[in-house]
Parts: C-alpha cells; structure tokens; sequence
C-alpha cells in the first residue's frame, strides 16, 4: 500500500468559537479561551480542530459574513492569538482547520462597498448583478435580490441580504481568493471547511444554485493554484451531494476535494412546507439506510466525511429523543456510529457530553438570522405568534450553539460576564461532572476514539471494506469491516424494544451499555471477530 494521505487518519472536532470558551469575560468565546482549553481538546484524543469563522464580520450570520479574511475579529482576538492558536495547537499534535467563506462576503466587506460605489468600478464585477431579477429564493427566506437605487440593480444573495454572493466567473476574483488560501496555509494551518462550497458555480438566470456547470473546474482549479504538492485537509458543505455527485468532488484522479458532507439524511426531514421548521420526527431505519448506501457507494472514489451534528442541526440527543431514552445512550450511539463507519469523524463541541437544546423562552432569547427572518414570514403567512415561536425556537439553529457547559459554576463556567445567548441546563450536563463519572459520555468517547486509532484498529477502520449486515433484522443496524483476516462488527438496537444480542460471546471492543444479553434501544456493540 501506498503512502496514507494524512486526512484519512483525523478525527475532527468542530469549534463553534462564540460559545466555546471566554478567555477575556466579555460573554463571549475567542481564540484565548480556546487556547486555554486545548489540553481539554487533546485529552479527547481528537486530531484536528475545525474552527467556525473566526474573521472580522458583522455577524449578521454569526460570523458567516466575512468583512476582512486576513484578520481575526476584535471579538475573537487578533492574528496574533490564531498563530498562537496553531502553533500550542500543534505542540499537542492538534491540526487546525479554517471555516473558508467564499460564496459571499459580508455587505461591509471592502469589495462590496466598493463595488456599491459605480456600475465602473473595478471591484463592481466581484458580485453578482441583475437588472431583472428572478424568483431565486434565499436560503433565509424573502427574495434572493436586493435593489441598489444609486445603481438601479440587484444584486444576488442566496443568504441574508448583507450576504452577498461573489463572482466566480470573475478570474480576479478567484485569484483573490487563491491568494487569501495560500496565506493561512503558509501561516500553518492545515486545511478548509469549504462553507456552501457547491454553490460557486451558480447560474442564477437559470435558477441553478448548487451543481453549476463551472463548479468542479474552480474547485479544481483551487487545487492546482493552491493545495497541489501540499498535505492539506478539505471537506466541502454540500447540501445537494448525492452518491453520484459525491464523486465529482471526492474522486482522487479528479484533484478536487477530500471529502463532503452530505445532508441526505437530514434533508430528508426537511421537506415539508416549512422546511426544517416542521421538522417530523427522525426514521432512524431510514437514516441507517441513507447512510449505508453513502458508505457502499464506489468507495475507491470516496471518502466520507460522517457527522450527525454541528452548527446548523438539532443536537442528536435532541433530535433522536425518544421518551424513556437516556439522551447521553443516544450519544454514544451517534458518536460511535461516526468513529466505526468508513471515513472521517467529526464531532462538535458539546456533543462529548451529550448536551442537549436549552428551551427559549422568548422572542429576546434568539440569535439566529434564519430563525428571525423566517418568524417573520410564518407572522405573514397568518401563523400564530406562539405557533410561530415553537416553530423557530425548537427546530432554530441557535439550539446547537449555545455556550459549552463546562461545570455546575455560573453560566457553566463559560464565562464570569452574561453570555451573548441562553445557556442550557449546565447543572445536569457538564464536562467537569462527567470526566469524574467513569460511565459518562465523554468517558465514553475518549476510549473510543482511543481504540478507533490505536495501531492495531485503525487500519480496519481506515482501509478496510465497509458492508452492511442485514441479516439481523430490520431493527437493527449493523454493519461489518474488514481488512484481510481482521474484522470489527459493529452493531446497534435502533428500534423501539430491548433485542437479543447476536454478537454476545465474542471480543467486546467497545460497548454503550455494559456486558448484556439483550440490547436496549440505542444499545451498541462493537466486536472484533
Ligand atoms: C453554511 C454555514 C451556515 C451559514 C451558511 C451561510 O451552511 O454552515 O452556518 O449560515 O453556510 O454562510
């Protein structure tokens, strides 16, 4: 075998840095608290951080709307503190990933304020323009165009409004951002999480946003200008990405990405008048099947990227909450799955110990851009105030990033100062109780990712095949890996009622329940056979 490309061997957790930890007591989370906790980090036995954005931005869409890409926000700290980020970072073998925004800039970004100034202006062509405007829809809700009266144009925003969208088809553009790439990876970091990364190619005159006909060569040409001869990670946030499609992006001869995240199995529950908003209550034995198929699908020209949470999604113990179910066995279900499937985990903070969603009580309490426009637009629809609250405040983004619980002290010891949202229920979730409780969820995950990459496992788990087992029944989901004589099952209940445990008797590697006869629902097992 050859050489193993380096990101086939890390396993990623996702920093949301506004709600990680406060280093300076202003409320918010930065760099230096994120600094203070990377010993926190290591101990988890993770490779690599994902940081979401931590650029200057208005936060119009916390943080997603870069103004500067080549300077830290005064919120978060400064470029100072992002090298010191790396280099303590790299001291305990941790890698440190960016968030690259580049389907659009913030409003404020100087390009676009310039190119606000004259339809001559050279930077004019680094954004989209319209004199006639479709039915594009933004992804936040409300039209996809804004009107310039000084310009008497639009200009596309498949996102908030102060969220322009950038011209690709602008080569001085893409050079630009070449650039900027190849500055933080000089500056030592290793790699992207490449933000809505299929919508770069967009025709919007046809209503085609994902998938465009020039999006594979950009991606492509981003390799060439800027990963070529280097060891750099990248996963692209692809919505749309199907087993087909994946492979556009993933396939190694292609030279284009590593790996995507796919959303099937979340979309799947997204399509209902209301989106996301009426979310109906997750089909795990859909989901298993979505995600088997992900895994089986030409995997020599695949890599997966497995994650059931980050910024945007409901917590998994939320998500996949059942009555009489303990939230921290849906947890150690969701982040065993990831670590034994074929591919890449990624956890997001929070999820090591099972936090859940805080309940928002008002109106005040909310964040997000997404749930504040589209609370608007149900009002306009006729929807009830109290139906149109639920609707956002149960099923809104702002339920994945409120702060870290890291002990029973004041606001979970994030910070001293008011944190800039709610905080969920710290007293019965936090990190400082469950390092002492040896059955704990974060307990739980350091053994696992410690068994998922000792010597003798993670070749099984990296190179070997992955095949689904259906011979145990519909209620359970199981699967087998293997590299020549060696082979893992992992198996788990993912039904409504205890199961006999077919794999009783053989080598337990890990399981979420203690040595049983029968297994509960959301009962795993993983075996070496
Ligand atoms: C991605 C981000 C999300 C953001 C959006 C626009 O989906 O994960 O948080 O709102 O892109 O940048």
């Amino acid at each position: 075998m050859g050489i193993v490309p380096s990101f086939k061997n890390q396993v990623v957790y996702q920093i949301y840095p506004r709600s990680f930890y406060d280093g300076n007591e202003d409320g918010t989370g930065d760099l230096r608290g994120i600094i203070e906790k990377l010993d926190y980090i290591a101990s988890l036995g993770v490779t690599a951080i994902w940081i979401s954005p931590c650029f200057k931005s208005p936060f119009k869409d916390g943080g997603y709307d870069i103004s500067n890409y080549y300077e830290v926000d005064p919120l978060f700290g400064n470029n100072a503190d992002l090298d010191d980020l790396i280099k303590e970072a790299k001291k305990r073998n941790l890698r440190i990933i960016l968030d690259l925004v580049v389907n659009h800039t913030s409003d404020q970004h100087p390009w676009f304020q310039e190119a606000l100034k004259s339809r001559d202006n050279p930077y004019h062509d680094y954004y989209i323009w319209t004199k006639k405007p479709n039915d594009l829809r933004s992804v936040f809700g409300g039209p996809a165009y804004e009107y310039v009266p000084e310009l008497d144009e639009y200009y596309l925003h498949l996102f908030a409004k102060e969220q322009p969208d950038l011209n690709w088809a602008n080569p001085k553009l893409r050079a630009e951002i070449h650039k900027m790439m190849n500055y933080w990876l000089d500056r030592g970091v290793y790699g992207f999480r490449e933000d809505v990364i299929e919508n770069i190619g967009k025709v919007p005159e046809k209503m085609i946003t994902t998938n465009g006909p020039m999006l594979h060569p950009y991606l492509h040409e981003i390799y060439e200008q800027v990963f070529k001869g280097r060891d750099a990670f990248t996963v692209g946030e692809c919505w749309d990405a199907d087993n087909v499609s994946r492979t556009l992006y993933t396939d190694p001869q292609r030279e284009e990405l590593n790996m995507v995240f796919q959303f099937a199995w979340f979309k799947k529950y997204e399509a209902t008048p209301h989106g996301k908003f009426d979310r109906l209550s997750p089909d795990l034995h859909e989901i298993r099947d979505i995600i088997f198929a992900q895994q089986e699908t030409e995997p020599e020209k695949s890599w997966n990227a497995n994650f059931l949470s980050n910024h945007d999604l409901p917590r998994p113990t939320a998500f996949f909450a059942r009555p009489g179910v303990d939230p921290e066995d849906i947890a150690k279900f969701t982040l065993s799955l990831n670590l034994f499937l074929s591919g890449t985990p990624f956890i997001y903070q929070g999820e090591e110990i099972a936090m859940g969603h805080p309940h928002f009580d008002s109106l005040e309490e909310l964040r997000d851009v997404e749930e504040l426009n589209h609370y608007k637009l149900f009002l306009e629809e006729g929807i009830p105030e109290d139906k149109a609250f639920q609707m956002v405040s149960i099923n809104g983004r702002d339920n994945s990033r409120t702060p870290m619980q890291w002990s029973d002290a004041k606001n979970g010891g994030f910070s001293a100062e008011t944190p800039w949202i709610k905080v969920g229920d710290y007293h019965t979730i936090n990190i400082e109780k469950q390092e002492k409780d040896p059955e704990s969820t974060l307990n739980f995950l350091k053994k696992a990712i410690k068994l998922r990459q000792s010597v003798a496992i993670l070749p099984i788990v990296r190179d070997g095949s992955f095949k689904a087992l259906r011979e145990y029944g519909n209620d359970y989901l199981a699967f087998e890996r293997k590299l020549g004589d060696k082979r893992l099952v992992y198996l788990a209940n993912i039904g409504d009622k205890p199961l006999t445990n077919p794999l009783l008797g053989k080598k337990v590697l890990l399981q979420n329940k203690g040595e049983q006869e029968t297994l509960p629902p959301f009962g795993m097992i993983l075996v070496e056979d």
